[in-house]
């Protein structure tokens, strides 16, 4: 598995930006977490106005108008999991449809009341993640995450991929905890225990707790994301997905 070599001190960077996302080399998305505030922050039209060839991801339920408002409900039972209290694990997003997004803006329009700590965003880009299980020699995570295995997407047809890409960023992310992957069970209990590794690492993990107005925005092919408990049920996000097509 390969990636470029000047990845590793860029990609924990969690940078705080106003104005126009042009003010942002395109390239810096694979490899930072971009924090803006402002009204329209984080919003399909705010990023299309400036990254011409932005195209909203809109082929999924939740996503038909471009954004999917989520409002945390009591119930934990709630069909989908970021709608939940608990805590919301690593993950990539739309693993599971034929063309994963590559961007992702979380947009906070009511933060958790929660005390500090509540209902923080974490990433952890994926360059890190391999670097730390060869550092740990961890080499039967890492053949989980690279080896080919057919994926039962949410239309129910099958396509065969890997988890991680190789090299990082050539393909989407497919990282997702429930189901569509077919694995035997001593694989699912690494990927267990990567996703449980990765709550742990937390000299990996960029942190932020959003506030109203701000949003944060990321490539969906290159960082895992989660989200820790929400103490509430006040707070709602809306989330907006997209692709930057050459133009
Ligand atoms: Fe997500």
């Amino acid at each position: 598995m390969t990636h470029p070599p000047d990845l590793s001190s860029a990609c924990r960077r969690l940078l705080r930006v106003g104005g126009p996302l042009r003010e942002v080399h395109p390239a810096h998305a694979e490899t930072t977490v971009l924090l803006y505030s402002g009204p329209d922050a984080g919003t399909a039209s705010h990023i299309a106005a400036s990254w011409p060839g932005f195209e909203p991801f809109t082929r999924h339920e939740l996503y038909r108008s471009g954004t999917y408002r989520c409002e945390i409900v009591l119930d934990d039972t709630a069909p989908y999991s970021a709608s939940r209290k608990a805590p919301l694990r690593f993950h990539s997003d739309m693993a599971l449809v034929q063309e994963p997004p590559q961007i992702s803006s979380i947009r906070c329009l009511v933060p958790d009341e929660g005390p500090p700590g509540s209902a923080t965003n974490i990433f952890i880009h994926v360059a890190d993640i391999v670097q730390r299980l060869r550092d740990s020699d961890r080499q039967d995570i890492l053949r989980m995450l690279s080896a080919d295995r057919p994926v039962q997407l949410m239309d129910g047809t099958v396509v065969v991929a890997p988890m991680l890409a190789n090299p990082l960023g050539s393909a989407p992310l497919r990282i997702f905890d429930r189901v569509g992957w077919q694995m035997a069970g001593y694989e699912r209990a690494l990927l267990e225990e990567l996703l449980n590794l990765c709550d742990e690492w937390f000299d990996l993990q960029v942190r932020v707790r959003l506030d109203a107005q701000d949003a944060a925005i990321f490539s969906n092919w290159h960082f895992l994301h989660s989200r820790s408990t929400c103490a509430s049920t006040t707070r709602v996000t809306e989330i907006s997905l997209g692709f930057l097509r050459q133009r």
